[in-house]
């Protein structure tokens, strides 16, 4: 979240009229929420008009005449709508749904495909409410919107667990199938098209897991592994059709699935723990960076492994520290510190 740089008294130009209503009487939100509104207005370029009293904290305005019908009604409905973002802000978000909202909302008509289409339904919803285009998918998505320049490979589990001597290979084969085959097969059916317009961007979800060992599974962080070398081996077969093909690689992040899989607190610390800014990363974080990756700014950007981790990756800061190696210090007279 960015810092608030508003002054007291300081007057945003309005052009649509947005009222949120937090004076000392009426504090429909508690502070954080409304600095959290302030972000999301300003993430999603809103104007409104916003003036801070002395005695109260971000204190945000109330412009508008409330015996006005017209005027009240903005008024509950811009609440209506902050609220309802409120609740999908405090919620955990899946990579999938947060990467389709963010394309959503830079101008991409997204066709959401999803196993689970009430799922899907419900990110159309969230997309519809920000005034984007999407579509629930399970039929073709070329026949709706006349063509494909992007493809964001989600989905991924996971999956069967044990080591080589106890997992079921069946469900080993269909894991594999899956996690890895269906973006093969999804890709095989968006490239000739994307072929078509002479450019195009690929986005495979790998993970940590497949950077790094330690993973309790022998299937995920295989297959994840899998992902990466075959995101390289596709931005060579298809760079020259000036189609971009990247990997994201998450950290822990807590989203539905996870959640769904039985998290403790104690789990949920745990796994923030393991990035070196010791916190929580979110679906939106993933999401920024694959619409990074599908910008026309990452024009020059394919086969690129990019880990979205807090420093996971990175390293651990945990190592603990000899004492200072006094050689240098000896012979060139200048002190250690530190
Ligand atoms: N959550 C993490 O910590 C984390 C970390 C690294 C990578 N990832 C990867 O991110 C991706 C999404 O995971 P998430 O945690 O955001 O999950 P999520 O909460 O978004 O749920 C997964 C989604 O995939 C859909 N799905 C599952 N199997 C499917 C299938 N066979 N066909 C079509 N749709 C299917 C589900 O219906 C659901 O909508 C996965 O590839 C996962 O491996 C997640």
């Amino acid at each position: 979240m960015s810092m608030l740089r508003f002054k007291p008294g300081m007057v945003v130009d309005q052009i649509e009229p947005l009222f949120l209503s937090c004076s000392e009487e009426d504090h429909t939100f508690d502070g954080p929420s409304r600095r959290m509104a302030l972000d999301i207005l300003q993430a999603r370029n809103k104007t409104y008009q916003l003036q801070l009293f002395s005695g109260v904290e971000h204190g945000l305005a109330l412009r508008g005449n409330m015996d006005d019908a017209y005027e009240r009604y903005v008024k509950e409905q811009s609440l209506r709508g902050i609220v309802q973002w409120f609740d999908f802000w405090k919620w955990e978000i899946g990579n999938g749904r947060a990467t389709a909202i963010l394309l959503a909302r830079k101008g991409a008509k997204v066709a959401l495909v999803d196993y689970n289409v009430g799922w899907a339904q419900e990110t159309k919803n969230l997309i519809d409410l920000d005034g984007g285009q999407s579509v629930v998918i399970q039929a073709d998505t070329v026949e709706t919107f006349g063509t494909v320049h992007i493809l964001v490979n989600i989905v991924g589990f996971g999956g069967a667990m044990g080591d080589v001597t106890k997992l079921d290979l069946d469900a080993w084969d269909r894991d594999f199938k899956i996690n890895v085959t269906s973006m093969v097969m999804m890709s095989r059916h968006v490239v000739p098209e994307v072929r078509k317009n002479g450019r195009g961007a690929i986005v495979n979800m790998s993970s940590v897991s497949g950077l790094l060992g330690g993973n309790p599974s022998l299937l995920y962080p295989t297959t994840k592994g899998a992902i990466i070398q075959m995101t390289r081996a596709m931005a060579a077969q298809h760079g020259p059709e000036n189609i971009r093909v990247n990997c994201v690689c998450p950290g822990m992040v807590f989203t539905p699935m996870v959640r769904g899989r039985g998290m403790t607190d104690e789990m949920r610390q745990a796994r923030i723990n393991q990035n070196l800014l010791k916190q929580e990363g979110t679906g939106w974080d993933v999401g920024y960076a694959i619409l990074f990756l599908c910008s026309k700014e990452a024009k020059w950007i394919t086969g690129l492994i990019m880990p979205v981790d807090g420093g996971t990756t990175a390293g651990k800061a945990d190592r603990p520290a000899l004492k200072p190696d006094t050689l240098a210090e000896q012979v060139k007279g200048i002190p250690n510190k530190g």
